[in-house]
């Protein structure tokens, strides 16, 4: 054995880890600037009001949705039955190609209408009017319920001439623009807000929404006294916050979160995200594989091909890796046993903070709805990270059980399925539910 390696790989372990007492620290600071978000005042956690209340699980109706945060659009049509009850009518799903993410407002709206024409055609859907539901995944400063404005792109998305503009009424533009007047925008909202609301409309207890994928972040429903900086009244005495935890900037990096943070296109920005979502694990994985090779740790030749260009190992092959499967072989890669095993292992450390900062993360905000846990609650969860990545779920449950000890039970993880669609039409229901 060579020791170096050994050494250097436990090193490494330990600047990924997160060990209790930095966990607890973590909740500390998440509190504060949770308060600090909510009064308006300058914090790295942004709590959006979503003008969003707790549904009731009694709203009925057909509603449309579209879903677009990742690298997919999802076209839905849902029925909510009453009862918590939901059935998706139909689903349609659009790549959005790099030529889209990255080009002018005007071409990325039309497409989005193009794609909503598309899914009506395809499941000869027809109506006077539609009522429609836009889970728009990007942080967006709202000034009711079907207005919003765009903060800044994440995620990779760097559409031109959309940043500080109200989204809506680019898409309602778009949505005339191509003789599709029968749509009507009655929500934006953000994905984790649809899963908080797909979840809660399903079950009662469910008192929080969480994105694991792409990106990461989530959202809690909040007494509207507590959020101080919101000026205007509100109709229900709760709404749901929208926190976008992936900025939180108190966590201590290291210098594979540095150079990744760097090398993005938004450095300083989005810093819990850069090392908890799936965009950049492997990205993060592939840098500590870069330094060992060029510490002569690992030896085997080929590798380059896949860690040459950015984000070129994706968290997709990490979650392989962990899994103990060749994804070297499939790309005709020869590599040695041992180097496999050592980048395994860095798979598996890279994963494992990911999970364990995402449970602190969730601890904190149960913690800040419910103090002594006196009550169970159930997170809405959504994300392939979550429901993908070996491991992952096992990982976070432990990390609860360190910070609650046998309290942790009262915290159930349950996967909610396309939440972040469904949850639109439900936040259309809830709004129809108002005006009748
Ligand atoms: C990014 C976005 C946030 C979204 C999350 C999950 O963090 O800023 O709005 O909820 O990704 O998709």
């Amino acid at each position: 054995m060579n020791d170096k390696y050994e050494v250097f790989l436990r090193d490494v372990k330990n600047e990924f880890s997160l060990n209790i007492h930095q966990a607890l620290e973590m909740i500390h600071y998440f509190h504060k600037e949770m308060e600090m978000g909510l009064a308006g005042e300058k914090s790295s956690l942004k709590m959006l009001p979503s003008f969003v209340c707790p549904p009731k699980g009694t709203e009925k109706g057909t509603f449309l949705a579209i879903d677009l945060g990742g690298t997919n659009l999802r076209v839905l049509a849902v029925r909510l039955l009453g009862d918590g009850i939901i059935e998706t009518v139909g689903v349609s799903r659009f790549a959005i190609s790099d030529e889209v993410m990255t080009g002018t407002g005007n071409m990325f709206f039309d497409f989005i209408s193009r794609c909503i024409e598309a899914f009506l055609k395809e499941n000869h859907i027809a109506q006077e009017r539609f009522d429609l539901g836009f889970t728009f995944s990007f942080p967006v400063i709202q000034s009711s319920i079907d207005r919003g404005v765009l903060i800044s792109w994440t995620k990779g998305f760097s559409v031109s001439g959309v940043e500080g503009r109200d989204v809506v009424g680019l898409l309602n533009d778009a949505l005339i623009r191509n003789k599709m007047e029968s749509i009507h925008i009655s929500a934006i909202l953000n994905d984790t807000v649809g899963t908080l609301a797909a979840g809660s409309y399903m079950d009662p207890l469910c008192h929080m929404g969480v994105i694991l994928g792409t990106g990461t972040n989530a959202c809690y429903s909040e007494k509207i006294k507590n959020i101080k900086k919101l000026k205007d009244p509100f109709s229900s005495d709760e709404m749901f916050i929208n926190i976008e935890w992936g900025g939180f900037d108190r966590l201590e990096r290291n210098i594979y979160d540095e150079t990744v943070d760097k090398n993005s296109q938004n450095p300083g920005e989005q810093r819990l995200e850069k090392m908890v979502s799936g965009l950049y694990l492997g990205e993060i994985a592939k840098i500590v594989v870069i330094h060992m090779i060029e510490k002569g740790y690992i030896l085997s030749m080929g590798l380059q091909s896949i860690l040459t260009e950015p984000y070129s190992f994706t968290t997709e092959q990490l979650s392989h890796l962990s899994s103990g499967s060749d994804i070297f072989k499939k790309s005709g890669i020869r590599i040695s046993d041992t180097d496999r095993e050592i980048i395994r292992e860095i798979a598996c450390i890279v994963s494992e903070r990911s999970a364990r900062i995402a449970a602190t993360a969730i601890a904190a905000v149960v913690q800040w709805i419910d103090p002594r846990l006196h009550n169970h609650h159930h997170i809405a969860i959504d994300g392939s990270l979550f429901e993908k990545y070996p491991g992952y779920k096992e990982n976070m449950q432990s990390m609860l059980e360190e910070i609650f000890g046998d309290l942790a039970k009262k915290i159930t993880l349950k996967l909610t399925h396309d939440g972040s669609g469904i949850g639109a039409a439900v936040v259309s229901a809830i709004e129809a539910h108002k005006r009748s």
